[in-house]
């Protein structure tokens, strides 16, 4: 079994025994956030970092270039439910980063607790991502704010919450589910009316990946507050 690194994400690992996969580094050995898979190599902990369970692990084998998730990053995390997805970007930006996670559902809010009580740059926030205001006296300034909350507004969401916590020059990273926004319209159309209202809400729309066949009619649309 052979490790390298990612050629684009320092803290994303590539792990090789005949086949190739994604992993990130097990920010606490030992403990497992869901039912991933762990590999031990040369004394190191790595998590397999599916891209059938989590878009970003998708978006990466897809080719996006706009991940800026790294040691020290903040996160405002909207849809966090049960932590998957925010338990490698909890691995990726170490005990230096935090994720402030918003999830409005109690089920999902309570196997998040498991992680969060042992992943502790991982902040839980029982909420509606509809009320940006609602979570101001916990979460600070951000990096990055990223979004998987499959709702028809979910543009809107993003706009007002990036309004409120994204710093200057950093990045959104969106996941759009195309039928939560219009089961009835294209993808590619249901794509370009999210990217518009980034844009009218003072966000550059820098790129956007396709999750198929990981996620089919899915995608990531990455943008820059500037
Ligand atoms: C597709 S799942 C997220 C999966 C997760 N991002 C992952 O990769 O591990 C969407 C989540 O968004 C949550 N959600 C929906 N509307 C929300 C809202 N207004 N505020 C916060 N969370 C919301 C749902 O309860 C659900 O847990």
């Amino acid at each position: 079994m052979r490790v390298r690194r990612h050629p684009r994400f320092d803290r994303v690992y590539v792990i090789r025994d005949g086949r190739s996969q994604l992993a990130t580094l097990n920010l606490v050995p030992g403990f497992r956030s869901y039912d991933e898979v762990v590999r031990r190599v040369s004394g190191r902990e790595y998590r397999i970092w599916s891209p059938h369970r989590s878009k970003p692990a998708a978006a990466i084998l897809r080719g996006i270039r706009t991940l800026p998730v790294s040691r020290g990053t903040k996160i405002l995390y909207l849809g966090i439910a049960s932590g998957t997805t925010a338990s490698h970007f909890s691995d990726m930006v170490g005990w230096e980063g935090v994720i402030y996670g918003v999830e409005v559902a109690h089920r999902p809010m309570r196997d998040l607790l498991r992680v969060a009580r042992v992943r502790k740059n991982i902040v839980p926030i029982l909420g509606s991502a509809r009320r940006p205001e609602s979570y101001a006296h916990l979460v600070e300034e951000v990096d990055v704010l990223y979004a998987d909350v499959a709702q028809p507004d979910q543009g809107r969401i993003v706009v007002e919450n990036s309004e409120f916590y994204l710093k200057d020059g950093g990045h959104v990273i969106l996941a759009v589910k195309a039928s939560s926004v219009d089961v009835r319209l294209p993808p590619k159309e249901v794509y370009e009316g999210i990217r518009e209202e980034l844009r009218r809400g003072g966000l550059r729309p820098l790129e956007l990946i396709d999750l198929g066949p990981f996620y089919p009619k899915h995608a990531i649309i990455a943008a820059k507050r500037s």
